[in-house]
């Protein structure tokens, strides 16, 4: 296997300006990563023991987000020299002046150039004793790229850009991808020689190549097949494009390790996530950030997941979840909203149009019907009944509620929040909870019902609800358990 490169540079000094944005292109975003996140991610695959961003445009915001991404990585600031050769000398200025061995040259804008990649790149540059070893590729349409100039003997004589180019050479499909391996000593010193001398102005870092061949060194092409690792993004019809197929990638890796995708072409995976075999994803389900699902989980239709834990043979449908764990075996859905900090313990249950935050349901507890969970601890196999409210806000400050294990909240409660409701309690339906309830005790909290006789007849007469009340006392209908009052005053 090749020796890990001294440095990787990555060059994302450049303007973008074609994909319109405020922010810049190496931080838009595909697959859960950054551009130059994915960059980065193929770099370090590479084990290499130094690692450069090249910054110039945006520079504070790029410079920012790699430091939060990769702290070890060296910033380099480009100069208003232009070219992708000046952005490389800036980067090995920065770099420690000591490096010696293989570089690697990227870009921070070509998000599906994968690791292995690089390493095969290395390991050719090893095997040939190469000065420089370019990748390369042959494609349908080379326009605007750099083309791979050859010799008699085939061997790389040089890389003229399209601006430079007579039309002979632009009709050479052989392009640059920009991607590069280089002895630095050499890099170092044809770098200088290189001017400015072209229809851009700006200091090439193609340049090199002829340099490197006219000085007698040897330089090599790695051809690669695989267009999509060289394809740049500039704007975002090629940011979609890539994402989709980025994302087609992740899913074929999936599904050959056990997962069942049934619909990949509406499954959206992020790069980081991780799906144990036979896993069940269902269409229309978006699996983000760092988001883990565990073996046998069936997650969707339509469930959008963000960095969210899912157990083994967990059942999610329909819903939206953002930093929850969901236990094993738990079932939550249709139409369930885990906002941050649910924690759903093993066999649990979170039903139909319910919302839950910062919410500890334990093992075996049910949450099934129309409720807002927030700042709660469920105990083990509580249940609580449809439409209860944590009222958890009283305007100025957030108060958590407790329910203890084994207890039942009645349906159509609200507990107002501070609450402790103690194991092996009951809390009846319709009840505006505002007092602790102790183990074995019922809390009753709403108005007493009471009925008045002959309502109906007096405020309602010639009705039909009138009607229906004489037919039904002429048939004897009385609930005689119920308790009345006289003439309804
Ligand atoms: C470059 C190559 C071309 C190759 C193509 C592949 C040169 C002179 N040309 O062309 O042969 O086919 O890439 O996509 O190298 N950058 C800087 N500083 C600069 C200029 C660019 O950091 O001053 C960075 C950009 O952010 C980008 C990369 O270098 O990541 C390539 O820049 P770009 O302007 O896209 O190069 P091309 O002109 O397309
Ligand atoms: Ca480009």
């Amino acid at each position: 296997m090749a020796t890990a490169p001294s440095a990787v540079i990555i060059l994302a000094a450049g303007e973008g300006t074609r994909m319109r944005s405020t922010t810049p292109k190496v931080l838009h975003r595909i697959a859960g990563r950054s551009l130059v996140g994915h960059a980065i991610a193929a770099a370090r695959v590479t084990q290499p023991a130094h690692l450069a961003v090249v910054v110039r445009h945006e520079r504070e915001a790029v410079a920012a987000h790699v430091a939060d991404i990769a702290p070890d990585a060296v910033i380099a600031d480009q100069d208003e020299v232009k070219g992708t050769g000046r952005a490389t000398e800036c980067a090995l200025d920065a770099l420690p002046g000591e490096l010696a061995g293989t570089v690697l040259v990227t870009y921070g804008d070509v998000p599906l150039l994968e690791g292995e990649t690089l390493r095969r790149l290395l390991a050719l540059h090893d095997e040939t004793g190469s000065a420089v070893t370019v990748m390369t590729a042959h494609v349908p349409d080379p326009t605007g790229y750099g083309r791979v100039l050859r010799d008699a003997s085939g061997d790389v004589a040089a890389i003229v850009e399209q601006k430079d180019a007579t039309d002979e050479e632009r009709r050479i499909t052989e392009i640059n991808s920009g991607i590069y391996a280089f002895d630095v000593a050499v890099l170092r010193d044809a770098l200088r020689q290189v001017t400015t001398d072209n229809a851009q102005g700006e200091k090439y870092l193609t340049d090199v190549l002829a340099i490197v061949r006219s000085s007698g060194r040897r330089v090599t092409a790695h051809v690669v097949d695989d267009l999509w690792q060289t394809e740049g993004v500039n704007d975002r019809v090629q940011l979609a494009a890539l994402a989709r197929e980025l994302n087609r990638r992740i899913c074929e890796r999936h599904m050959r390790a056990g997962v069942t995708i049934v619909d990949p072409a509406t499954t959206w995976v992020d790069a980081d996530v991780t799906i144990g075999p036979d896993a069940v994803i269902r269409p229309g389900s978006q699996l983000l950030g760092a988001t883990t699902v565990g073996s046998y989980a069936v997650i969707g239709p339509e469930v959008t997941l963000t960095d969210t834990e899912v157990g083994e043979r967990a059942v999610v449908r329909r819903c939206e979840a953002d930093l929850a764990v969901i236990g094993a075996e738990a079932t939550v859905g249709p139409y369930s909203y885990l906002r941050p900090g649910t924690v759903l313990g093993r066999k649990s249950k979170v039903g139909g149009f319910v919302e839950t935050k910062n919410a500890d349901i334990r093992d075996g507890a049910k949450v099934p019907h129309l409720t807002y969970c927030g700042d709660a601890t469920v105990g083990e196999r509580a249940n609580i009944g449809a439409g209860t409210i944590f009222a958890n806000y009283d305007g100025v400050a957030k108060h958590h509620t407790t329910v203890g294990k084994d207890s039942f909240v009645g349906s159509n409660t609200v507990i107002v929040a501070p609450v402790d409701i103690a194991d092996g309690a009951y809390v009846a339906a319709g009840s505006a909870v505002t007092d602790d309830v102790d183990p074995g005790q019922i809390a009753i909290a709403r108005g007493r019902q009471r009925n008045v006789d002959g309502w109906v007849d007096r405020t309602r007469a010639g009705t039909r609800t009138q009607a229906s009340a004489d037919a039904a006392r002429d048939a004897g209908t009385r609930h005689t358990d119920t308790p009345s009052e006289g003439n309804g005053s």
